[in-house]
């Protein structure tokens, strides 16, 4: 506590001495982005990063006549080192505006971004509570409740009634599992238990025989990007891809970056998410092909949008200012956007400062040889259902 106080305390101090946010060279806007570009979520910074380096690609590095200094730092997936970087990133760097990444490590820098007032995109976070954390974190990615309660609602209507749920057991996976049992049991569906799996190095194997011997007809799973790959494989060697239970989820069990080597052991899964590979639209093609272009074959994900967009938000709020970096007009501007994403039409909550866009129902089917996620059912511009709720 002592030493949180102090070093609270000499922040405050370094911000005032040098005048944070005002001591930037006139002509360039610097952006720092705080990912886990190392450590158990490395999968979802590298992407998230992918996603907004190929936006600046495609846009330039110009905005409103400022010239955009694009920094990325590595918090090794350690909540602590984030909040130490995004600290440095304010105080010696002069960033305008921050990036942020997973839940842990958003939460912990909130703080940071509040007393600066440093406008900060939430790229990868799916908790709800994240945004709430500080008036200016804004968020382009997706909650877990989001996706969680229409997969529940559809789970329902499709003849779902007992579900074992196995959870990823940290914050994100929380929230997939309440949101989704509140849904489901409303419905008249029964949880008959939920399982928690430890979120680094997982071994799914004991869950999904403790969930197979259960009996259930369903298994709603949370894993999170960077473990589809290895929760694929274990299912299918406990042999759950062919015992006729249903497997569903947000859309992470399917994630794009692990479906081209799952073989055949997804085919048929059904996920209420919001990014498809195979998201049909123009746009979407485009990016699937650019993005791949640009790392070397990967198959666009659901992370990597949440970057893209991230950059998106950013330049046209710079443009909207006229490249002036004060935090309330970034802010504001930010507040209502609209845009077309890869993943289709998505805006800003101005309420809430969170995304809102569609989710869509998919299936797992293979199409020239490899499994994709098909969407065949929209929800339109989906809001997060625990603020919606809490607005009641
Ligand atoms: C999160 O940080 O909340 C998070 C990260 C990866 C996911 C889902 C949620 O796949």
């Amino acid at each position: 506590m002592r030493h949180n106080h102090l070093a609270a305390a000499s922040f405050a101090v370094a911000l005032t001495a040098i005048g944070a946010g005002t001591a930037v060279a006139q002509d360039t806007v610097k952006i720092g982005l705080v990912m886990p570009m190392t450590g158990t979520l490395a999968a979802a910074g590298q992407e998230a990063v992918a996603g907004a380096k190929l936006y600046m690609a495609q846009h330039g590095d110009t905005v409103a006549g400022k010239k955009i200094e694009f920094i990325v730092r590595d918090d090794a997936s350690v909540p602590d080192n984030a909040k130490r970087i995004a600290q440095e990133m304010v105080v010696n760097d002069h960033v305008a505006i921050l990036g942020a990444g997973t839940t842990p490590s958003a939460m912990s820098m909130a703080p940071i971004a509040t007393e600066a007032k440093i406008p900060t995109v939430v790229m990868i976070s799916g908790t709800s509570v994240v945004t709430e954390r500080s008036p200016y974190y804004v968020r382009t990615c997706f909650t877990l409740g989001q996706q969680s309660g229409i997969m529940a609602d559809w789970a329902i209507k499709n003849g779902s009634k007992k579900v074992v749920s196995i959870m990823s057991d940290w914050a994100p996976g929380a929230e997939a599992g309440k949101v989704f049992e509140q849904h489901f049991t409303q419905g008249g569906g029964q949880i008959l238990e939920t399982l928690k799996v430890p979120l680094a190095n997982p071994d799914f194997a004991p869950f999904l025989q403790r969930a197979h011997d259960l009996a259930p007809d369903t298994l709603f799973v949370f894993v999170p990007a960077g473990q589809a790959g290895t929760f694929a494989r274990q299912f299918a060697e406990r042999g759950l891809d062919k015992s006729g239970i249903k497997l569903i989820g947000p859309g992470d069990i399917v994630d794009d970056n692990d479906l081209p080597t799952s073989g055949d052991s997804l085919l048929g899964v059904v996920t209420a998410g919001f990014y498809s590979a195979a998201h049909p639209s123009a746009l979407n093609k485009q990016y699937v092909a650019a993005y791949a272009k640009a790392t070397g074959g990967k198959r666009a994900n659901f992370i990597s949008v949440g970057g893209y967009d991230g950059m998106h938000l950013i330049y046209e709020a710079l443009k909207k200012t006229g490249g002036k970096t004060d935090p309330d007009a970034l802010l504001a501007a930010m507040k209502g956007m609209a845009w077309e994403s890869p993943r289709g039409p998505i805006s800003i909550d101005p309420n809430t400062r969170d995304i809102v866009q569609n989710v869509y129902i998919r299936k797992v089917e293979k199409k020239d040889g490899e499994p994709w996620a098909i969407e065949f059912a929209t929800f339109n511009a989906v809001k997060d259902p625990l603020k919606e709720a809490a607005a009641k």
